[in-house]
């Protein structure tokens, strides 16, 4: 446990350099992994997450030298080089790792058993288990009694494994990203298809990998491959969703300017920039033309404080900003006017249910907060924006987006603000507050 305080502060002022994206990590790491030649992946993400990756595939027989936080080299063995692991596969609570390589180990030709710490233990793992089953994978996990959902740990038999078209039920980049992990390996060709567009780097790294993938809008086919090629050398932009604390915190804390250096510009990602311009927000983005060949877009953001007023965030936007809406959330607390969030279903399955971690907590701290249904179904939360809050005893719930949120929240309240731990930090972004602190000594 560590507990943390926070008090209202003056403003942030600067520059931020920040570790790889989490997301393009993992997919890094796999891809170099299954491929033929060595990778270099320079400024990769440094957390606990990605941690869990690197680990995992150093038990499937992958040799991956870190050499220091600038750069990681991945020896990569081949499509058919993994090994079977000496024995269980943990993966901590890293939900990305769970799904990716329940997919990639489907169509190994030997069984592993995939295990998670206690909060990925408690997240759902059907919505992988079902496609893979289809694509005649054999996956075995926990159930518990009364529910028909599924739990890590899961126990995965190498199987042959056929293609499939397979129209996604929820817009998630995990189960897509298993699927066409699977779907290498499998005999024909896949198709999927996505509800909603959700984050492409599997597509884009694959592809960079010279893998036979097609993106048409919101379809995607896989060939199987032969080999993966490597690229040699990847640069991993900074990760944007660690960067959104410090884009609201700029925003929420007058006086403030700060510059975010070559971090991902994807557009799948960038829904939450968006939806801050809409309210208002003063943020200048400068796309980089640097690297195009990495296959991933990236470039400055520029940040100064703004009053921000309330907006409407569609269901169709969520996928784009799944992982922002916690700090979304909280910057609606400090427009003026009304925010509206609809089809936030989703958040209710991350780290710890997200929709009641914020209203809990932001309650306490005087916002008007709560969860209401948009023609009967859509779950929606509806934030009336007073443009202030105060310091209150919140809680994290272990979650590290509820954590950072309310760091935020703490530096933007009157009085003070105590959070019960901040530890859960260290699973996306171990330097968050060694940074924050930095950016407001410059006053
Ligand atoms: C991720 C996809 C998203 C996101 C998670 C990372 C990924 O999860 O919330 O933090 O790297 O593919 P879902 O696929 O469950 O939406």
């Amino acid at each position: 446990m560590i507990p943390f305080s926070v008090r209202h502060s003056g403003h942030l002022k600067g520059e931020l350099k920040l570790s790889g994206d989490k997301s393009i990590t993992h997919r890094a790491i796999i891809a170099g992994a299954i491929s033929v030649g060595k990778t270099r992946i320079n400024n990769p993400a440094v957390n606990l997450d990605s941690f869990h990756t690197t680990q995992a595939f150093r038990k499937l027989g992958i040799r991956i030298v870190q050499h220091s936080a600038k750069y990681i080299t991945v020896f990569g063995n081949g499509l058919r080089g993994l090994r079977q692991a000496a024995g269980p596969v943990y993966v901590g609570d890293s939900g990305t790792t769970i799904r990716l390589l329940s997919g990639l180990l489907a169509g190994q030709a030997f069984d592993s058993t995939l295990t998670a710490g206690r909060s990925l233990s408690g997240r759902p793992m059907k919505r992988v288990i079902a496609p893979i089953r289809l694509m005649g994978g054999d996956i075995s996990a926990r159930h518990l009694k009364g529910s028909t959902e599924l739990y890590p740990p899961l126990k995965i038999k190498g199987r042959a494994l056929k293609g499939v078209v397979y129209k996604l039920p929820v817009a998630s980049a995990q189960v897509k990203s298993a699927i066409i992990l699977a779907a290498l390996y499998a005999k024909n060709k896949t198709r999927i298809i996505e509800p909603i567009k959700t984050r492409d780097h599997t597509e884009r790294m694959l592809k960079l990998f010279k893998a036979d993938i097609k993106v048409s809008g919101k379809a995607i086919t896989v060939k199987p491959a032969e080999e993966l090629i490597s690229p040699g050398s990847i640069v991993v932009p900074s990760d944007i969703s660690s960067a959104s604390f410090f884009i609201v915190a700029a925003l929420l804390l007058p006086g403030s300017r700060i510059r975010i250096r070559s971090v991902s510009l994807n557009p799948t990602r960038t829904g939450f920039l968006r939806v801050l311009k809409r309210m208002g927000a003063d943020i200048t983005i400068y796309p980089s033309t640097l690297h195009p060949s990495f296959g991933e877009p990236r470039g400055d953001i520029l940040v100064r404080s703004s009053r921000l007023k309330g907006t409407i965030v569609k269901k169709e936007e969520i996928p784009s900003l799944i992982d922002e809406l916690p700090i979304l959330m909280t910057a609606a607390c400090f427009a003026q006017g009304k925010t509206r969030f609809i089809g936030v279903k989703e958040l209710r399955v991350k780290e710890t249910d997200r929709v009641n971690s914020l209203v809990a907590n932001l309650k306490k701290m005087g916002a008007k907060i709560g969860v209401v249904r948009v023609r009967g179904k859509d779950e929606t939360v509806l934030v009336h924006g007073s443009g202030a809050l105060s310091g209150a005893r919140v809680k994290s719930y272990g979650d590290h987006r509820t954590a950072m949120s309310l760091v935020v929240a703490g530096l933007a309240a009157r009085g003070k603000t105590g959070i019960d731990d901040i530890s859960c930090i260290e699973k996306s972004f171990p330097d968050f507050t060694r940074k924050l602190r930095h950016l407001l000594k410059k006053v």
